[in-house]
């Protein structure tokens, strides 16, 4: 097994009727910046439970963070929270509101221009620099509850982009599985697919020594598949919705990439749809993901063929369960509601790989996945193959 180390502070606070504990969590007189999105937190009564139990905190509230949150967006809650005085921020919402909270926090206090965070990838480790923040999930998916990562779109330049540092772990998550009885179907579905894809960026690599990460990986991936469509057929089964919540946690919180070789390729292409067509980020996952498999085939086979056999329960060569595992996979997506093409979301596609791979060469990014061989070819190629 590799080396690691495995730091994760956050406090996860998870279950029905957690949202009172607020009171306790966030530091006793702290002014609060209460951010959150379009406004689904009015219509499904999440802002009342958090107002109610934040009864005696003075609350400045900042909404409108955009689904893959804007730089722009995020730059007027800078503002207010150095205006204001604030000194704790509190996400509602989903990946885009957490991820948007993790920028404020690191951009109040930079030294320089905050876009840098972005474009240079400055990691974020000074906990003394930042403004500390807590957040309430209502989206089961991205695991941004529990991580120090997050991804901000620069919409000026249509650039997505990623960054984050241990200095950018919420101090506490509160996670009621009963949130997601008002998600969209659409969502629900976003979200089973991107934590699974999630554990297949941190599983489907090569043959490793993390016999227990690998154990606790198809643990998620069938636990995925177990709830996934029941969860969106009945999102207000309690059983399911828990399971699903703390399965995307699980997906993403650092514990399952340690001491093994990660890939996150897909992640990264699918990042660029998402910038240049405003595709669902799950979905730009379900069509990327498995012809990723496909251009690595060769390199990834024998993790492939072990995922077909301990999750499908297939037999066969190793050849032929690999392939058989893709299938299963895609399969699996569709059975999520996912379009797996690219055509099937856009029209005018045929320079898609060619813009991509531009903007991969530019950035320097020459070699991605597990083994660094998702070449500038290997794009080009995956990406085509996604059309
Ligand atoms: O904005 P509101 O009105 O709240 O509506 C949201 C939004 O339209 C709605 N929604 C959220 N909770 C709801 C609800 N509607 C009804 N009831 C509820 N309880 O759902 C829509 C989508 O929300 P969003 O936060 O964008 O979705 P998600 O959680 O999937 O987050 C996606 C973002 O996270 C990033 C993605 O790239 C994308 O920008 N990711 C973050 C990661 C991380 N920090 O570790 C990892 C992921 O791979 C991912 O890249
Ligand atoms: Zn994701």
């Amino acid at each position: 097994m590799l080396n690691f180390q495995y730091y994760n502070p956050t406090n996860y606070v998870f279950g029905k009727g957690q949202i009172e504990q607020l009171t306790k969590l966030v530091p006793a007189g702290a002014k609060i910046l209460l951010a959150y999105g379009g406004g689904s937190i009015f219509k499904n009564g999440i802002h009342k439970q958090v107002t109610d139990a934040l009864e005696g905190f003075e609350i400045i509230e900042f909404g409108g963070i955009e689904p893959n949150p804007h730089y722009e967006t995020l730059m007027k809650a800078v503002a207010v929270i150095k205006e204001q005085n604030i000194d704790f921020i509190l996400a509602v919402g989903g990946g885009s509101v957490i991820d948007g909270v993790k920028f404020i926090s690191g951009a109040v206090h930079y030294d320089g221009d905050p876009a840098e965070i972005l474009r240079k990838r400055i990691l974020i480790t000074d906990t003394t620099k930042v403004i500390p923040f807590g957040t309430v999930l209502t989206l089961p998916a991205t695991g941004s509850e529990m991580n120090s990562g997050a991804v901000v779109t620069i919409a000026e330049t249509q650039e997505k982009l990623a960054f984050g540092g241990s200095a950018l772990f919420p101090k506490f998550s509160i996670c009621d599985p009963t949130v997601i009885e008002s998600l969209p179907k659409r969502q629900l579905e976003n979200g089973v697919v991107d934590a699974y894809t999630h554990v297949l960026e941190q599983y489907l690599t090569y043959p490793h020594e993390g016999y227990l990460q690998d154990r606790i990986s198809e643990g998620i991936l069938q636990t995925l598949i177990e709830v996934g469509p029941k969860v969106v057929a009945d999102p207000k089964d309690y059983a399911l919705a828990s399971n699903f919540m703390w399965s995307c946690t699980m997906a993403l919180n650092g514990l399952i990439q340690k001491g093994v070789p990660n890939d996150w390729a897909t992640h990264m292409i699918g990042h660029e749809l998402t910038a240049m067509y405003g595709i669902d980020h799950a979905r730009t996952l379900a069509i990327v993901g498995p012809n990723l498999y496909q251009a690595l085939f060769e390199t990834k086979k024998e993790k492939l063929a072990q995922y077909g056999r301990r999750i499908f329960n297939l037999t066969g060569t190793d050849d032929a369960v690999a392939q058989e595992a893709i299938a299963h996979t895609v399969q699996f997506f569709h059975t999520m509601g996912m379009d797996t093409k690219l055509s099937d979301y856009v029209k005018d596609y045929d320079n898609t790989a060619a813009i991509i791979v531009k903007r991969f060469e530019e950035r320097g990014w020459l070699g991605l996945g597990e083994r660094q061989n998702v070449t500038l070819d290997k794009v080009k190629e995956i990406v085509e193959k996604s059309y």
